[in-house]
């Protein structure tokens, strides 16, 4: 049996994305170098680049999204690709089809890249298995295994926010074992070298030997808190649950909701973080979900970048990609300032040889940057 991990070719360059587990800290690093690179086209007057051009992407949702849906769809067409939304929900496969005759079906389509969603764990790995090779796989969510582009998102809010990992106290809370965005954000916490990775929940909400993952576990969330940098909030993934295992939203907001009062007890810079969709005074209070230390909506901003980033490096030209990330690991080495989408916009310019103002310095450079960055 092959241990080679299918993620990766036989040069080592990324080939589909199905989990954060088995993708070294050098790795990671590239995709939120190559997603800073991309983050001035978000600030652009034309918002995009010809990085994909000629090539279809596929967005496969065999199970409900918002977010990263549509965040694929906006990364995907800043790319200059060919977008179907193949609506999988209300499609044959409800009609009794298989999963493997829709695959055929959507391979005749002759698109280059899948992006899976779906409720079972191991779905997208199946799928790369089982797909023609000149398809890749992009997993955006599989039952309650990975959601690796939501993990990478996260990763790289927070070095936008906090610059390095190796210092940092994360607290990820709620329900840890039906969410596959905490399997995916603790594996890549663990693997760029947080300090000291925490997760609190109740026992019942907790996989078995969670401790193997490389975290500390709190059963109390006041004393998990203390000096904490970074605060991760989860859903209560009640569709993925089988029995009545938390007792009420109330009770869950007494012993594990995010409130002001628990708050104040991390650092006062301390970032609050949710994947979304988030359920106001279950796992986190109004006033925190839209207070100052909250970037839940920066983080959807922030995957528009890591989706283009994944799906160029994937089946975009090498040197182009190559231009982007060096481009975006110069600008996160000089990011040490303020962080947010003035931030992004500086960059932007920067790597591209413009003026390091604002959003019109922005643009200016990036006319420049994407002569010589994008157009290949
Ligand atoms: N965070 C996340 O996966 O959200 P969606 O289910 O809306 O895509």
């Amino acid at each position: 049996m092959s241990l080679r991990d299918p993620q990766l070719g036989p040069d080592g360059t990324l080939r589909h994305l199905l989990d954060l587990d088995r993708l070294d800290a050098a790795m990671l690093t590239r995709i939120l170098d190559t997603a800073e690179g991309f983050t001035g086209v978000n600030d652009r007057s034309i918002r995009k680049v010809p990085l994909l051009r000629g090539k279809t992407v596929a967005n496969l949702f065999f199970e409900n999204s918002t977010r990263t849906r549509t965040a694929f769809e906006l990364a995907a067409t800043r790319l200059s690709a060919d977008i179907l939304n193949v609506d999988l929900v209300t499609s044959s496969t409800t009609k009794g089809e298989s999963l493997l005759d829709t695959l055929r079906v959507l391979e005749a389509l002759q698109c280059d890249l899948f992006v899976v969603r779906h409720g079972d764990a191991g779905a997208a790995h199946f799928i790369a298995r089982q797909v023609d090779e000149a398809i890749v796989v992009v997993n955006g969510g599989d039952g309650r295994h990975g959601h690796p582009t939501q993990g990478l998102l996260d990763m790289f809010t927070i070095r936008r926010h906090k610059q390095r990992f190796d210092d940092l106290v994360v607290v990820v809370v709620g329900d840890i074992r039906h969410s596959r965005v905490a399997r995916s954000d603790i594996a890549a916490l663990v693997t760029l070298g947080v300090a000291e990775v925490r997760v609190a929940g109740p026992r019942t909400l907790l996989p078995a030997e969670v401790e193997s993952l490389g975290v500390r576990v709190f059963d109390d969330l006041d004393t998990a808190l203390v000096d904490a940098d970074v605060i991760m909030g989860l859903r209560l993934q009640k569709e993925r649950m089988s029995g009545a295992t938390v007792p009420s939203g109330a009770e869950f907001y007494r012993t594990f909701g995010l409130s002001p009062e628990r708050l104040s007890l991390a650092k006062p810079d301390a970032l609050v973080m949710h994947p979304g969709p988030t359920n106001r005074g279950v796992e986190i209070a109004a006033s925190v979900a839209d207070g100052p230390q909250s970037v839940i909506l920066e983080q959807v901003t922030w995957g528009i970048a890591i989706r283009m980033a994944v799906m160029s490096m994937i089946i975009g030209d090498r040197a182009s990609v190559a231009a982007v990330e060096a481009a975006g690991a110069a600008g996160a080495a000089g990011a040490a300032g303020p962080a947010g989408p003035a931030g992004a916009a500086r960059a932007a310019g920067d790597y591209a040889g413009g003026d390091a103002g604002g959003d019109a310095g922005g643009d200016a450079g990036d006319s420049v940057g994407h002569s010589t960055v994008f157009d290949r």
